[in-house]
């Protein structure tokens, strides 16, 4: 079916995936884990996605819509964690339904200011604008599930930069491959108080499955799971090396053990 908007799928009291695609065995993971569960799903490409095909957005996105659109899934897609304007600005030439500006790094105030500017030009060009305030640790690979958000800044923020969906720092951390991170759940029924806008959770590979569903249950809607995926990949690589030179020999039972963690994940946020 044609893609929707990621705005259709996200609302606040109910829990929507949304994974990562890196390649195309992702997408078609993804795509055939969202068939399994019979759930909605959100395809995410971000900014390091993009860097790692050499800058170019086009042909991981339009494996992407072409593998949604020939789906029976309600496929949306988001770009993600993106810092550089003007990859944000291309995002409106490629299907994208929203898009994730990322001005964390900065101060509180060039962060309203960054972030406000790119709600304003998603606005204008339909699209449905993700920020984040509280930096959420791990980008870099160093684990940092320290950071919190603070609920009246968050309020601020959103009021000052009229974003769709706000990031929040509540414990989970980036790249983690193994599950054992413990969420801040009083400070998530705070910020869903606080907040007019859904809340978004990153790091989610490193967030237990009871952990994720209180989290859905306390405030939390957009789920972004990607390390999970890769953690599935590359374990079924390495039990299918060496199987001769073709890599179809490791790609699909990587691609296999990819779709059953999307599958598993979409019932326990969608469930
Ligand atoms: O934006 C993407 C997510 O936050 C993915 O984080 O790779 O730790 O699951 P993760
Ligand atoms: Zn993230």
């Amino acid at each position: 079916m044609p893609l929707v908007k990621t705005a259709e799928l996200v609302s606040p009291g109910t829990g929507i995936a949304a994974f990562n695609v890196i390649t195309l065995e992702h997408a078609e993971a993804i795509i055939a884990g969202a068939e399994e569960a019979g759930a909605p799903v959100i395809c995410q490409i971000s900014e390091n996605a993009v860097k790692f095909h050499h800058g170019r957005l086009g042909p991981v996105t339009a494996a992407t819509v072409s593998l949604a659109e020939s789906s029976s899934a309600r496929v949306a897609l988001h770009l993600d964690h993106v810092t550089d304007e003007s990859l944000l600005r291309r995002a409106a030439d490629h299907g994208f339904g929203s898009v994730m500006y990322d001005g964390s790094r900065h101060d509180y105030a060039e962060n309203v200011a960054r972030t406000a500017e790119a709600a304003a030009w998603a606005h204008a060009n339909g699209l449905w604008l993700e920020a984040e305030l509280g930096e959420i640790g791990g980008k870099d690979g160093a684990h940092a599930p320290g950071v919190r958000t603070d609920p009246g800044e968050a309020a601020r923020f959103t009021a000052d930069t009229s974003v769709d969906a706000l990031a929040v720092a509540v414990g989970s951390s980036h790249a983690m491959t193994d599950r054992t991170a413990r969420l801040d759940h009083d400070l998530i029924l705070r910020l869903r108080d606080a907040l007019p806008v859904p809340l978004v959770l990153h790091g989610s590979s490193g967030v237990p499955d009871d952990e994720l569903r209180r989290a859905v249950r306390n405030g939390m809607v957009k789920i972004n799971i990607g390390t999970a995926l890769n953690v599935a990949f590359t374990g079924a690589v390495a039990g299918h090396l060496p199987s001769g030179v073709d890599p179809r020999g490791y790609l699909a039972p990587a691609r296999d053990a990819m779709a059953r963690t999307v599958a598993h994940l979409l019932g326990v946020v969608s469930g």
